[in-house]
């Protein structure tokens, strides 16, 4: 089997273990992080060390890639662009659950991930690096702009567009024809009738428009 890492080594990590342990086609090695001691061990797997360490496993021990394992759409940029920098050979494999149910004519590209129970309907496009969390749907003719994410439980109509970095967090509901601008985050449990501009955060039920964000803003840690 190919070898592989995983980078990051949080909770999302344990999720794309799961789903890399269930589909059988790669080796883990163990997990890259910048922030945890290395010898910790996350699932059973070592965390290596931090990306500088990517090109040695890439020469010494045959990996051949992994997979971006960081929730946060902005840090998950940042790190991808240092990979690609220290080692532009280096693979970004998709995670994508065995049960999730995804329509034929889809376009997905490099670094995403899906996870269980999540559905993408017919004519979707999902760009690099997005998330489609647990359970997550994305209607037809819809497109995902990359780096961005669905978080758990959401549920999104036809024809909408979700902007490059932009986060719909858990229990969102957005109906049809909608476009979400780029780096918004649109809050837990909101139904969303209406475009939502850029570098927004906007939430409730319908939702409203609160406050501008920063591009890097912090909007899940807490
Ligand atoms: C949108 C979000 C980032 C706002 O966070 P924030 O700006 O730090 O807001 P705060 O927690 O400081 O709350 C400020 C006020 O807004 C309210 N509020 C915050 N988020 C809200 C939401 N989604 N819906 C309704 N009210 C909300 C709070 O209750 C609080 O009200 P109060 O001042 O009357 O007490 C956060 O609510 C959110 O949705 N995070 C993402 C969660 C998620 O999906 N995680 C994914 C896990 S995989």
């Amino acid at each position: 089997m190919k070898k592989i890492v995983i980078i990051g080594a949080s909770g999302h990590a344990k999720v794309i273990i799961d789903i890399i342990e269930k589909r059988n086609e790669y080796q883990i090695i163990g997990l890259i992080d910048s922030y945890k001691e290395p010898s910790q061990k996350i699932m059973g797997y070592p965390i290596l060390g931090k990306e500088s360490l990517i090109p040695e496993l890439m020469e010494k021990q045959n990996v051949i890639g992994g997979i971006m394992a960081i929730g946060d759409n902005w840090s998950r940029k940042k790190v991808r662009d240092v990979i690609k920098n220290l080692a532009p050979k280096f693979k970004f494999l998709p995670a994508i659950h065995p049960n999730a149910i995804l329509c034929n004519n889809l376009k997905i590209e490099p670094g995403v991930v899906i996870m269980a129970g999540v559905i993408v309907n017919a004519a979707s496009t999902i760009k690099e690096f997005c998330i489609l969390n647990t359970n997550s749907s994305l209607g037809h003719d819809s497109v995902m702009h990359h780096f961005s994410s669905l978080a758990p439980s959401s549920a999104i109509g036809g024809h909408v567009s979700i902007g490059a970095f932009s986060a719909v967090s858990m229990g969102t509901t957005i109906i049809q024809n909608i476009t979400i601008g780029i780096h918004t985050i649109i809050g837990a449990g909101s139904l969303v009738l209406k475009d939502i501009g850029n570098n927004i955060i906007a939430y409730g039920v319908p939702v409203k428009e609160i406050k501008k964000r920063e591009i890097g803003e912090p909007y899940l840690a807490k």
